[in-house]
């Protein structure tokens, strides 16, 4: 059923559909518009309430799509303007609503703006849209400033100007085709309220703000003072020339003022990864954004102590601002949190695909289960990423000669990037994609993951894709859980244990040895099934405990 509530988006539970790995309608093994149109059904029986798609704009895909050239229409390999259209009524007519991914700071340097700048040449107008500048040294031969791009190498590449010299320098803090936007420029905020009003015009319902925090810049340019080759970013970022800066919020504020301006209210959440929950704060405070991606709780160790520190501190400091917390457990820029809690030693920030962990997958996906169900039971929204309901891994084996992620390039073959957390998931044992289409997969999918697949979980009791169902059902049904307060209980060491009114009791046991439950009148859901009445160890339950406490 349509939520029709204003501030549906408080407590929404939202889909990630990573369009190229989510279900390929035509058979050339990328995933497209209309394979999400015909898998909408199941995401209406998952019990999601939003879906959200990333970017399937016309782009030369240098960055997965995350390079646009054209904002207003829909990339041919993905499908049409008109799909996408009928995308969107018949998600609305089964209740789900659907957020778009906006990719405001930078824009692929085939968009028309970007190419008129190459050929207007140096102190032109249509420069002035990005970041041109001169080069140092005595003939500009070296960078302008000493910032890096979030992929490994400089954030400055030079161009060749028109009558063949070599010439200005042009920042990017991704990849050499992301050029940065110049958000002072009116031009650049008018365009893309314009972009906005389009989808929102089409019936999109919210959007996902792409790298939210980085759009303004310190425009005197300042040196960073990164000493060493490879240093890509540092959690000291007061006052940072790039990342974070407070003249940001200004763009937002209009952004929503527009959103509030329509009926439903659109939403939009921002991926702002920010190294305080104080200033995450900043970008959901009254007039600003609605929700932002907590990505401290992705940085957290499986592990007790370090959870319950950052829950405690996103409640504390989204109730400054009255927003909800949004928790997130995996998405498609890190590694999946089966793989993350694989690893046989835990430690804080080990969010993205580096490092050589001795892991055990079983344990991760045990793990996963009960990461869910405490990610479930937590007051806010939740984000759920394709295969996360069916227990997939990161796949750490692809082959070098598939990899796609430009940060394999950038960083010299020294990162694998991101590619093994977008492989496309499995709907089917069998086939050659695992039911994803009918062509060869744009990046291989592991045998095993046959049995993983939707067919071969559906219905099966004990299996994660029903429990996600039971869960999604259940976070329906009770009034103790979505928004509204939460209220940690004594439990043993290891033992998180909170409360929910009414009568609802989340418990996750992360200790040594099985744990006690607490007093309860009936068992809604565990992650693992019970040991002689105890909860064992890497498994949460869900309680129901009658009439709470006055
Ligand atoms: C997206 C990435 C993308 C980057 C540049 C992000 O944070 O999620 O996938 O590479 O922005 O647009």
């Amino acid at each position: 059923m349509t939520d029709t509530r204003r501030d549906w988006w408080r407590d929404a539970v939202i889909y990630q559909v990573y369009i190229r790995s989510f279900a390929d309608g035509d058979g050339d093994g990328l995933g497209d518009v209309e394979g999400i149109r015909s898998r909408l059904p199941y995401l209406r029986d998952l019990g999601v309430d939003a879906i959200w798609i990333n970017p399937w704009y016309p782009s030369p895909m240098a960055d997965a799509g995350y390079d646009v050239a054209d904002y207003r229409d829909v990339e041919p390999v993905f499908g049409t303007l008109e799909q996408a259209e009928r995308l969107l009524r018949e998600a609305h007519e089964l209740g789900l609503k659907v957020f778009l991914d906006i990719v405001p700071n930078h824009t692929s340097d085939e968009h028309p703006w970007f190419q008129e700048a190459l050929s207007a040449g140096p102190g032109s107008d249509a420069r002035g849209r990005y970041h041109f500048r001169a080069g140092r040294g005595e003939a500009g031969e070296q960078p302008p400033t000493d910032w890096r791009s979030t992929f490994g190498g400089s954030a400055w590449t030079r161009v060749t100007e028109p009558d063949g010299s070599p010439g200005e320098w042009y920042l990017h803090l991704f990849d050499v085709k992301q050029p940065d936007l110049n958000w002072t420029r009116k031009d650049v905020r008018d365009e893309f309220l314009d972009v906005l009003r389009f989808w929102f015009d089409r019936g999109v319902d919210g959007f996902r703000i792409d790298v939210a925090h980085s759009l303004t810049k310190d425009m005197g340019y300042p040196d960073l003072g990164l000493e060493e080759e490879g240093v890509l970013d540092s959690p000291d970022r007061s006052n940072h020339a790039h990342w974070d800066r407070d003249d940001v919020f200004h763009i937002y504020e209009e952004w929503r003022e527009l959103a509030d301006s329509y009926d439903p209210a659109r939403a939009f959440v921002a991926e702002a990864w920010v190294y305080s929950s104080e200033r995450l704060a900043h970008y959901v405070a009254p007039g600003v954004l609605h929700t932002a991606f907590n990505f401290d709780f992705v940085r957290a160790p499986w592990s007790a102590g370090p959870l319950r520190e950052v829950i405690d501190t996103t409640m504390a400091s989204h109730a400054t601002v009255g927003a909800p917390a949004t928790w997130v457990l995996s998405n498609h820029d890190i590694t999946r949190h089966v793989t993350r809690y694989a690893r046989l030693e835990q430690v804080a920030g080990a969010d993205i695909h580096t490092g050589d962990w001795e892991v055990d997958v079983e344990l991760g996906r045990r793990r996963g289960r009960a990461a869910a169900l405490l990610m479930l039971a937590l007051p806010g929204g939740a984000y759920v990423y394709q295969g996360d309901e069916l227990a997939l891994e990161e796949v750490t084996d692809l082959p070098d000669e598939v990899l796609q992620d430009p940060v394999w390039e950038r960083s010299g073959h020294t990162l694998r990037g991101r590619d093994g957390c977008r492989v496309p998931i499995p709907w089917t044992g069998s086939g050659p994609s695992l039911g994803f289409g009918d062509g060869v997969p744009w990046l291989p999918q592991p045998h095993h993951w046959a049995e993983l697949s939707v067919a071969a979980q559906e219905g099966v009791e004990g299996s994660t894709l029903e429990l996600y169902r039971t869960a999604l059902r259940l976070r329906r049904e009770l009034d103790a859980l979505g928004d509204g307060p939460m209220h940690w209980i004594d439990s043993a060491a290891g033992v998180l244990a909170f409360r929910r009114d009414p009568g609802f009791v989340c418990v996750v046991n992360i200790g040594g040895a099985p744990a006690e439950l607490p007093p309860h009148e009936e068992l809604l859901v565990s992650s693992a099934p019970l040991e002689g009445g105890r909860l064992p160890v890497d498994a949460a339950a869900w309680l129901s405990t009658g009439p709470g406490p006055e």
